[in-house]
């Protein structure tokens, strides 16, 4: 039979596990918000990402935030969502969004911090290292983002 079920649960497993949704944005830290907090949030976000099987890095310089992530589709919504109620931060600027087959970015970082002054240069390595040509593009659409305002600010803390 053709529409067998574990054919079919089969197929779309190895689909989903080469589809990766990825989101990149920047946002304004909250009032109160310092390095101490930004730890307490990676620290969470490590072993949260961990099970959701979610990568990235995360900057934060001048009071603001960018952040990489990328994982499974319903995983990266999830968080998304999460993210636009957490009062630690305001106006969310969505830099990119895609559901891609690809390869991960950051594979070994369940969310890296990243001083303000090195993202640059982490993501400069990582299109050198970039094969797949979806990270490539995305990669520069990131780049020339920050040749300008508001992530400009991001360097000069
Ligand atoms: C700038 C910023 C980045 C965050 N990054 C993550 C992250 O990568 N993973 C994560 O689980 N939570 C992250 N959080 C925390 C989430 O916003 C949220 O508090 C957490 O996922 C718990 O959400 P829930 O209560 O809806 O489960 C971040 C929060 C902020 C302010």
């Amino acid at each position: 039979m053709y529409d067998e079920p574990g054919f079919l649960s089969r197929t779309d497993a190895e689909y989903a596990a080469l589809t990766l949704e990825t989101f990149v944005y920047c946002s304004l830290a909250a009032e109160g918000v310092d390095d101490a907090e930004v730890d307490r949030i990676i620290e969470f976000s490590q072993r949260r990402n961990v099970a959701r099987g979610i990568t990235g890095v995360l900057v934060f310089g001048s009071g603001v935030f960018f952040q990489w992530i990328e994982g499974p589709p319903v995983e990266v919504k999830d968080l998304i969502a999460s993210l636009h109620g957490d009062s630690r931060h305001c106006d969310i600027v969505a830099l990119d969004q895609s559901v891609e087959k690809r390869e991960r970015l950051y594979p070994g970082w369940e969310m890296e911090r990243v001083a303000a002054e090195d993202i640059r240069e982490v993501l400069e390595d990582a299109l050198e290292s970039a094969e797949d040509q979806k990270n490539v593009a995305a990669l520069n659409r990131i780049l020339e983002h920050l040749k300008s305002a508001p992530l400009d600010a991001l360097g000069r803390s």
